[in-house]
């Protein structure tokens, strides 16, 4: 069986992966709310994980998920999808954790997704030429697998850059309290009766409750945002294509 597991708390990442792997069977939603699923995978099983880079870096809640999937000598494909600044360490954060588990990682795939940070960066992504250069890894990817050989040369380095802290957003007076963000919160971040309490240590600034709520009462605090993206726009400026490792 083909499994699919994905943290995707805006969707560009889970947009990628149904690109690369169209079909819907063993879907795992890492990002589910209150994750509690423990999967083992057996050795003709194939897993595709897929995690968006945060700062570089995994997101750990993801890292942390991944523990409860176990492989027994089984094939694994590993994609990090970006907002088009840069992946750094996080496709050999993410080589290592899922090698850790059990799995053969025979093939890595970099893809690019609208940052979901700052919209207006790589805004759109994937696109229609994305797409055709995802789908034209899918058989690479299949052939690759066949041959039952593992992946050579992740980029990215040990030990890998620290963790960032990410801005938590907020709730402004438009709030109407209707829980969809708390509902939806990975990280359980988000009171349920006062949707305005963000609590700080558990929030991965992930952006789900920014693009879920439905009368855009959440955001990113401007002045803040405004200082992450005048620190990263010249890295971004450039279009970056999608990549396929062997
Ligand atoms: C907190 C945070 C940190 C991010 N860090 C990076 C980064 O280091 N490099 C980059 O290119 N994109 C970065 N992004 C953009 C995401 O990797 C990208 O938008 C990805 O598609 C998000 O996945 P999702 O749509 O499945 O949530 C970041 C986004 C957020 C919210």
């Amino acid at each position: 069986m083909v499994y699919k597991a994905y943290f995707s708390p805006t969707g560009g990442t889970k947009k990628c992966l149904d690109i690369l792997v169209p079909d819907e069977e063993g879907n795992i939603d890492l990002a589910k709310k209150d994750y509690e699923e423990d999967h083992v995978l057996c050795k003709n099983d194939i897993l595709y994980v897929a995690l968006p880079a945060f700062g570089g870096r995994c997101p750990s809640l993801a890292i942390e998920r991944l523990k409860r999937i176990k492989g027994d000598g089984t094939k694994a494909v590993i994609i990090i999808v970006y907002g088009n600044r840069a992946y750094e360490d996080s496709l050999i954060e993410l080589y290592d954790s899922v090698k850790a588990q059990g799995f053969i990682i025979c093939a890595a795939v970099t893809a690019v997704a609208e940052h979901s940070m700052i919209r207006e960066i790589a805004e759109g992504r994937p696109d229609e030429r994305d797409k055709t250069e995802l789908e034209s890894f899918r058989g690479k990817i299949k052939k690759r697998l066949n041959e039952n050989k593992e992946v050579e040369n992740i980029p990215g380095k040990r030990p890998y850059k620290p963790l960032s802290k990410f801005l938590p957003p907020s709730t402004d007076s438009t709030c109407i309290r209707c829980g969809q963000c708390y509902l939806a919160c990975p990280a359980d971040a988000i009171d349920q009766m006062r949707p305005d309490i963000t609590d700080e240590n558990k929030c991965i600034g992930c952006a789900r409750c920014i693009s879920i709520c439905p009368i855009n009462a959440r955001g990113y605090d401007k002045d803040k945002l405004n200082g992450v993206k005048g620190r990263i726009a010249k890295q971004c400026e450039k279009r970056k294509d999608n990549e396929l490792l062997m």
